[in-house]
């Protein structure tokens, strides 16, 4: 069956490469410090996480009084493995109701080209979400250690966001690999010539966390 949102999805290799993406997921953030920005940040309630990848973050933010959704457009990503209620989605389309979530948050995955599918994504999860409620985004803050071995601009951009109402905090983490030729195999992947030339275990990595409460009335 083809999948109705196919052009709204942003490739992702995770899919296809799941023995690379099972590195990045282990290595990235190995402290754990963003799951411990949303563990302060998001309240109780039910949670929408929007492309949730293989359910990694939405598995540690779960608890008593707290129920996150995954939502996850690629269904190679999808763990069903995980104990979790997977939902179907993309962002410019959120399959749920008006008013259903108490916050929403994003790891890495509202990177859109255009900056129409970041308003196309954006005014779904405010749809979503109830008034009052918190949204927070997270991506690369660049400006690090990992960044520098590509030979692309992979940073986020900070003004669209603060021009949208949010405000941002970095969050210091690292890549913390096994060995040498783990760190290798993902940065040549990803970065390619450029990344074959790490030669640690341990890469400085900077976070963004975009975040704002919703105010409904100022929509
Ligand atoms: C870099 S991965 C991040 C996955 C997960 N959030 C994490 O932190 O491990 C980006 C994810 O966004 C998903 N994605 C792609 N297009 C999307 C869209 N339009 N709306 C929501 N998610 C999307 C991809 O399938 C992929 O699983």
């Amino acid at each position: 069956m083809t999948n109705p949102f196919e052009s709204k999805i942003i490739p992702f290799y995770g899919g296809i490469k799941p023995e690379l993406f099972e590195i990045e997921r282990r290595c990235m953030d190995r402290k754990g410090n963003v799951i411990q920005y949303l563990e302060e940040h998001l309240p109780d309630g039910l949670i929408l996480d929007v492309g949730a990848g293989n359910g990694f973050t939405a598995e540690k933010l779960i608890r008593e009084g707290r129920f996150v959704i995954p939502m996850e457009p690629d269904e190679k990503m999808i763990d069903r493995s995980k104990k979790l209620v997977w939902s179907n989605g993309v962002a410019q389309s959120i399959p749920f109701h008006d008013n259903t979530f108490d916050a929403i948050y994003s790891t890495w995955a509202f990177f859109f080209d255009g900056i129409k599918d970041i308003d196309e994504g954006l005014s779904e999860v405010e749809r979503v979400v109830k008034d009052g409620s918190r949204i927070i985004i997270v991506d690369n803050y660049g400006d690090d250690e990992f960044c520098s071995y590509s030979p692309n601009d992979i940073t986020s951009s900070v003004a669209p966001w603060v021009q949208r109402g949010f405000e941002y905090e970095v969050i210091d983490t690292e890549f913390i690999f096994d060995d040498v030729l783990e760190a290798k195999k993902l940065l040549t992947f990803y970065f390619g010539e450029q990344g074959s030339r790490v030669n640690k275990t341990t890469l400085e990595y900077k976070v963004v966390a975009y975040t704002k409460v919703l105010n409904k009335s100022d929509r």
